[in-house]
């Protein structure tokens, strides 16, 4: 059997402040949204999808959204990108200075309906000025494909549905898109055929994947994408998110995880594994709970074992405060120590 052919570099576009903060029940102050955007550059991030202008009554967690882009130290060489769903939202987005614009239409009619209030031809027609409005302003318009792989609502969504969303974002005038697996249910044959349909349509430079990771397939997803010279991909710090209206729906794929996969096959990133797992421990300390990432905690419990010096291994990081009387301490053993921010 022949090798595959990957690309050498891989570009990701970490959306977890915006893909993964918008589903948070409980809130999170704009000051740690900012504080784990500056994490994410300092790692080597290079896209960032920061926050949505969307209905604050329909997603209160982005009501902040000009908070956190005017307090974001912006980073020459670093594209900010902002989801807007509508001309209010691009308003939003250009007073922000965002850099690129995501616009986004699903492949099934019953989730358009459900996640924007109006059919997928009718999106598509709301997001034309928009896309237009874009352009004329220099910025970027990167388009999401969702429920690429399947709906929530409808189940299986064909490969024609797709293709032709695929056609009509690009008739609008974006110039990027992204295909979406919002519910995490696709599998590597059903990605293969999905994405070789989109590049009947759209130059590898301009196609991505974005990969919910509900089903565990998320990582073998991307391999499959690579294997077909796909080289951008969405990604969430921590594995953060899931989709308000896509119930059951978890996050994105971790970013830890895929880099640490892309790494291993010889691929740069120009990402460090250490500082994008400091700044997932740190997010995850705010949420209060462990990251969504097994490379992320397994680095961190192997930071924890190397300054243990007890034969035992220690327990991996848990960031939940447990309830119970403090033990009196063992000279011979350390805590599982909790990841310490980096310097500088
Ligand atoms: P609507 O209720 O049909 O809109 O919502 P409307 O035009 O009738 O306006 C209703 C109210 O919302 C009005 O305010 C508007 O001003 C306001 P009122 O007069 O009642 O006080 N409004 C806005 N406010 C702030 N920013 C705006 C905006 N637009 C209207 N941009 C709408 C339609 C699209 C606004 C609504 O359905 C919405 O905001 N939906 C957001 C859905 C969302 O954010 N979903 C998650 C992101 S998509 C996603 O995660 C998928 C992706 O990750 C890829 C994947 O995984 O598939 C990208
Ligand atoms: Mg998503």
């Amino acid at each position: 059997m022949s090798h595959p052919i990957f690309p050498t570099h891989v570009t990701l576009v970490d959306v977890g402040p915006r893909d993964g903060l918008q589903n948070e029940a409980q809130p999170v102050a704009a000051t740690d949204k900012i504080e784990l955007v500056h994490r994410l550059q300092a790692a080597g991030l290079r896209e960032i999808e920061v926050t949505s202008y969307v209905s604050p009554k329909w997603v209160p967690q982005m009501a902040d959204n000009a908070q956190v882009m005017a307090g974001i130290q912006r980073q020459p060489g670093v594209r900010y990108s902002v989801l807007t769903p509508n001309m209010k939202g691009f308003e939003g987005a250009l007073a922000s200075q965002a850099d690129e614009v995501v616009i986004f239409a699903a492949a099934s009619e019953a989730f358009s309906q459900r996640n924007i209030n109006c059919s997928i031809a009718e999106s598509i027609e709301r997001f034309r000025p928009v896309a237009e409005a874009a352009k004329a302003h220099g910025m970027k318009v990167r388009a999401a494909v969702s429920c690429a792989l399947g709906g929530p609502y409808e189940g299986e969504v064909s490969l024609d549905a797709v293709e032709d969303v695929v056609q009509r974002l690009l008739d609008i005038g974006s110039d990027h898109i992204g295909i979406a697996d919002t519910i995490g249910v696709g599998t590597a044959g059903r990605v293969t055929a999905v994405m070789e349909r989109a590049m009947k349509h759209v130059p590898l430079a301009e196609l991505s994947g974005h990969f919910h990771d509900t089903y565990g397939q998320a990582l073998t997803n991307i391999y499959a994408s690579l294997t077909l010279g796909v080289h951008i991909f969405d990604t969430s710090i921590a594995g953060l998110g899931g989709c308000p209206y896509a119930k059951g729906a978890t996050g994105n794929v971790a970013t830890e995880d895929v880099v640490y996969l892309l790494h291993g096959l010889g691929i740069t990133t120009g990402i460090d594994l250490d500082a994008l797992v400091d700044a997932g421990a740190f997010i995850s300390n705010v949420l209060g709970r462990k990251p969504v990432s097994r490379v992320s905690n397994a680095l961190l419990a192997k930071r924890a074992n190397a300054r243990c010096a007890c034969p035992f291994p220690c327990l991996p990081f848990d960031p939940t405060p447990v309830p119970t009387p403090t033990p009196t301490p063992r000279s011979d053993h350390h805590e599982p120590a909790r990841p310490e921010p980096p310097t500088g």
